[in-house]
């Protein structure tokens, strides 16, 4: 079993390179699927999801070519074969085949996804995308299966708004004969990033990053480039990283833009921030105010960041809220950090954080997010040993995290 082992204690300092984003990535390489010729990605992150995404491509009979960070997909020889082995199982973003595989084939059957399980994530709103188009759904012995003898676009409301669900339908809606239109669709950065792949391949979608997308079915899609955008939750996790050990560090390569509501929280809090056009520079203070943050569907304060965040809010003065309105009950993180001396209280789908000397111990991680906001409180703890099991869950959203960490000055290392 392999552990992550911090030293706390040192403020962070440096510069460090954002790679591509993980949730784009996830999507954009069953968007790819849908093309009829090569596809390449470029900016692709060097991570344990990816890797899996690959081995699962190849099952399907593409070709695929992942080095330095460029993936190329060669997607002519592909088949629709069942996909419920456990590489589907392991990764939530499968969910994108059953979209990429209907739009293409008009039929898919898909293990139900698994991933970062930190409560039940039902997928009742892409099945009914998918109906609404004209598709059979089935789910059968723990496997979704989809059939359509033609897609036809349709008028879709999203009970909820799921990134996954607009992205799924948006992938299916490209290929359907005629219009959809997703109303209260999700406006994540992720959400345009496969827009302008699908558009690059031929499509034609419009709106989206609003919460109307509009898809105008086409008969072909063609192979492309596309460079996937930053990792805004990464760069968030060393933005926190920076300002909970009071250091001083500039996140670089990102799209400011899509930090605001880190931001404008850091901000409230007294951390300095100075943004620049590809980065974001964050300066630590001995102090910091309590606030509270609400986690909300983009633009508002991103879930994924909710974790990490908790960890930076037991060095604030007083008290501070955190709620997460996207998930119920992503709070897993909290049982590990109160082992870490955390002083927080559950109330609902509310931590109550208050302010906290962390203590070095040993703790688990349960999923990513979980695992970041761990190594966070380790780097703020001032004397002892961190240990982190659940390594493998930190390895499939944070690439090449010691090494960063390390060039940024940390004590970090990983033993077995
Ligand atoms: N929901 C439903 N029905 C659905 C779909 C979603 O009720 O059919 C609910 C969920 O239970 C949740 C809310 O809607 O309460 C939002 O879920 P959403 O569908 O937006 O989440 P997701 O697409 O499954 C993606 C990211 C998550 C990120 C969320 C929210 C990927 C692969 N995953 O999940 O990322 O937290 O959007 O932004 O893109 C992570 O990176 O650590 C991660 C978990």
């Amino acid at each position: 079993m392999e552990k992550l082992i911090v030293t706390g204690g040192k403020p962070l300092k440096g510069t460090i390179r954002i790679s591509g984003a993980k949730n784009s990535a996830v999507a954009l390489i069953p968007t790819a699927l849908m093309a009829d010729s090569t596809v390449v990605l470029d900016n692709m992150p060097v991570l344990r999801d990816i890797t899996t995404y690959k081995s699962i491509l190849e099952d399907l009979g593409a070709r695929v070519n992942f080095s330095e960070d460029q993936m190329v997909i060669d997607p002519s020889s592909l088949q629709s074969i069942e996909m419920i082995d456990d590489n589907v199982k392991q990764l939530r973003a499968s969910y994108y085949l059953m979209g990429a595989l209907l739009g293409k084939f008009g039929e898919a059957v898909i293990g139900l996804p698994g991933g970062c399980d930190f409560e039940p994530r039902p997928i009742d709103q892409h099945i009914k995308g998918f109906e609404a188009l004209g598709a059979e759904v089935r789910n059968e012995h723990g496997s979704i299966h989809i059939k359509a003898k033609q897609l036809v676009g349709n008028k879709i409301y999203l009970d909820v708004v799921s990134h996954g669900a607009t992205i799924n339908i948006m992938l299916a809606a490209a290929r359907a004969k005629g219009t959809t239109i997703i109303e209260n669709a999700a406006k994540e950065p992720e959400i345009i990033d496969v827009a302008t792949l699908l558009n690059a391949m031929g499509a034609k979608i419009k709106g989206a990053g609003t919460g109307t997308i509009r898809i105008e079915g086409v008969e072909e899609l063609k192979g492309c480039r596309h460079s996937i955008i930053p990792d805004r939750i990464q760069a968030g996790t060393y933005m926190i990283a920076a300002a909970a050990t009071k250091g001083d560090v500039l996140v670089d390569n990102i799209i400011p833009k899509h930090m605001e509501a880190l931001t404008a929280k850091l901000e409230e809090m007294g951390v300095e921030i100075h943004e620049l056009d590809e980065g974001i520079r964050v300066i630590g203070k001995p102090s910091y105010n309590s606030i509270d943050v609400k986690a909300l569907v983009y633009p508002g304060f991103a879930t994924d960041l909710q974790s990490p965040m908790t960890t930076l809010l037991t060095q604030a003065n007083g008290v501070s809220v955190l709620t997460d309105y996207v998930f119920n009950s992503r709070f897993k993180h909290i049982p590990e950090l109160i082992r870490m001396g955390a002083k927080i209280k559950l109330e609902d789908r509310s931590a109550v954080i208050e302010q906290s000397d962390l203590q070095s111990a040993k703790v688990k991680a349960t999923d990513l997010r979980a695992g970041a906001s761990l190594v966070i409180a380790g780097l703020t703890v001032k004397t002892g040993r961190t240990e982190i099991t659940g390594v493998e869950y930190i390895d499939r959203g944070y690439d090449n995290l010691v090494d960063n960490l390390k060039q940024l000055g940390a004590d970090v290392w990983r033993e077995s």
